[in-house]
């Protein structure tokens, strides 16, 4: 008998540094292919740059490990572990991602070392996903290559990219193409 999959389970780490209140491109894309998920299909949204992220300290090569996080890196953690599908909403800022997303995934460095925490094992049966807009899509494509290469790192699957032409908040609005491609986005 075939092993039955997981219900879904969506995790959206909105990661633009825009001030609260101020919706930008990609979280606005980004809820466009949300609100098309399977009614009742569990979501949870986090924004990155309203949290607490400690800096990350490699100390692979002293302690080689780290103790289970606190606060905000704890909310994180837990959250990144109860999802099946966790999707990046993120911006391209240099031509790679925003500062906030970038603290968090080197974290996934630490929490592959907390012992007793299985977690490259459990990351290894998600999907990644990537929301993103940008000014052209030639100049996304190194933080897509980069996304795409951290989920084949940790043998997540990767679940492709959505794109949009970003720009000041609303521009997205007018990339039809965007638009009609966050309908089926997140669909299996
Ligand atoms: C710090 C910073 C760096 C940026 N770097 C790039 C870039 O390298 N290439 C590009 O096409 N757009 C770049 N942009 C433009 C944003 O990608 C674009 O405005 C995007 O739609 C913003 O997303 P948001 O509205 O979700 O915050 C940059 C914007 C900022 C604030």
């Amino acid at each position: 008998m075939a092993a039955m999959n997981a219900p879904s389970n969506f995790l959206f780490l909105a990661t633009s540094t825009r001030e609260p209140g101020v919706l930008g491109n990609t979280e606005w894309l980004a809820r466009q292919a949300a609100a098309a998920l399977p009614a009742g299909t569990p979501q949870a949204w986090h924004h990155l740059a309203r949290m607490q992220m400690p800096p990350f300290v490699d100390q692979r090569h002293t302690t080689g490990q780290y103790p289970m996080p606190e606060g905000d890196m704890k909310t994180l953690l837990d959250a990144t572990l109860a999802a099946t599908d966790i999707v990046f909403v993120a911006p391209v800022y240099w031509y790679s991602i925003p500062a906030p997303l970038k603290i968090y995934l080197d974290h996934w460095s630490a929490w592959m070392r907390v012992p007793g925490l299985p977690f490259k094992e459990e990351m290894a049966k998600k999907t990644l996903r990537l929301v993103t807009t940008s000014g052209d899509r030639a100049k996304a494509q190194p933080m897509i290559d980069s996304i795409r290469l951290c989920a084949q790192f940790m043998a997540m699957n990767y679940g492709g990219e959505l794109w949009g032409k970003g720009g000041p908040p609303d521009a997205v609005k007018a990339d039809t193409a965007a638009v009609a491609q966050a309908a089926s986005f997140l669909a299996a």
